[in-house]
């Protein structure tokens, strides 16, 4: 593994040697042993989009594992923002950094920062894939479930970055997946070519039900990601009725998790109730970003 720019890119075992990373990292942080794996090195964090949880977790977790973590704002404050190609900036930066996390809209855009880098490259999300989010979801799955194989997942919602990521992930790791979709939102041609491939695992389908019966978990995102913000009142519209509430929940299996990636936006893609209720999933979810980062890091950078 060089880079973590998709989930598609990783075997069942890479990815799942990151989550037994995570897991351990994560018990020797409450232990106040972190692993210094980034001693004397340097990640950049270009985001050029905005971020609460992918910045302050790496730049936290970059600290523990005794490295220094620089955040570049590409909207604001890179030349990227007045024009330097990503080429240019990538050559520079890969010399001065041992590693970059990049959150952009285009994946071409973070595979062209990867190709010319010359250093690991991680997505910290774009807007086709959300990798890190769905490693830190599965590790929270794993850590409740105790297993991944053979787990019934349901997505409701966008069939954008999160929808393709949950797909590939949880299929990689045995899942079965049924992904509820809005008709003209539905998930990227590839992801459902792959998913296709899958043993009879994966469903399409627009009825928000069908995700949710039997669910062990269940996964939504926002209704209109970053940049698509000028179509919210549209997709309120074409939303409607795909949110995670109660009676959705009650044709779900009994103990089923609810993973949010957040922000919510509660009342649209998921019911305020529904949020409190699984708050304490949810919010351990977030907080696996932290372990999930840092064992990536770890493999990409110390070999683990
Ligand atoms: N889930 C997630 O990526 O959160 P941020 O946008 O706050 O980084």
């Amino acid at each position: 593994m060089k880079h973590l720019l998709k989930l598609g890119d990783l075997t069942p075992a890479e990815l799942l040697h990151i989550l037994d990373v995570a897991d351990e990292w994560k018990r020797l942080h409450r232990a106040g042993q972190d692993p210094q794996d980034l001693k004397g090195k340097s990640i950049a964090l270009i985001f050029g989009k905005n971020s609460t949880r992918t910045r302050t977790s790496f730049e936290v977790g970059i600290y523990q594992m005794g490295g220094l973590g620089t955040y570049l704002n590409a909207g604001t404050e890179l030349q990227i923002a007045r024009g330097e190609p990503i080429q240019d900036t990538a050559r520079v930066l890969g010399r001065y950094y041992d590693a970059i996390v990049y959150r952009t809209f285009k994946q071409s855009d973070l595979e062209a920062l990867a190709a010319w880098s010359g250093v690991p490259v991680i997505s910290g999300m774009t807007d086709y894939a959300h990798p890190l989010q769905v490693l830190a979801d599965l590790m929270t799955v794993r850590a409740h479930k105790g297993r991944l194989a053979g787990l019934k997942a349901g997505f409701i919602g966008d069939g954008y970055n999160m929808a393709n990521s949950l797909i590939t992930g949880c299929l990689a790791v045995g899942m079965e997946v049924t992904a509820a979709c809005p008709k003209g939102y539905r998930p990227a041609a590839d992801v459902l070519q792959r998913a296709a491939g899958a043993g009879g695992r994966f469903t399409l389908t627009e009825d928000p039900a069908a995700a949710a019966a039997g669910a062990d978990v269940l996964f939504t995102d926002v209704w209109a990601s970053m940049g698509l913000e000028r179509e919210a009142e549209n997709r309120r519209r074409d939303f409607a009725g795909y949110q995670i509430s109660a009676p959705l929940l009650a044709l779900a299996a009994p103990g089923c998790l609810v993973q949010h990636p957040l922000p919510a936006h509660r009342g649209e893609e998921i019911t305020n109730e529904a949020m409190e209720a699984h708050a304490a999933e949810i919010f351990e979810e977030a907080e696996n970003r932290l372990h999930v980062e840092k064992a990536v890091l770890s493999v990409l950078l110390a070999g683990r």
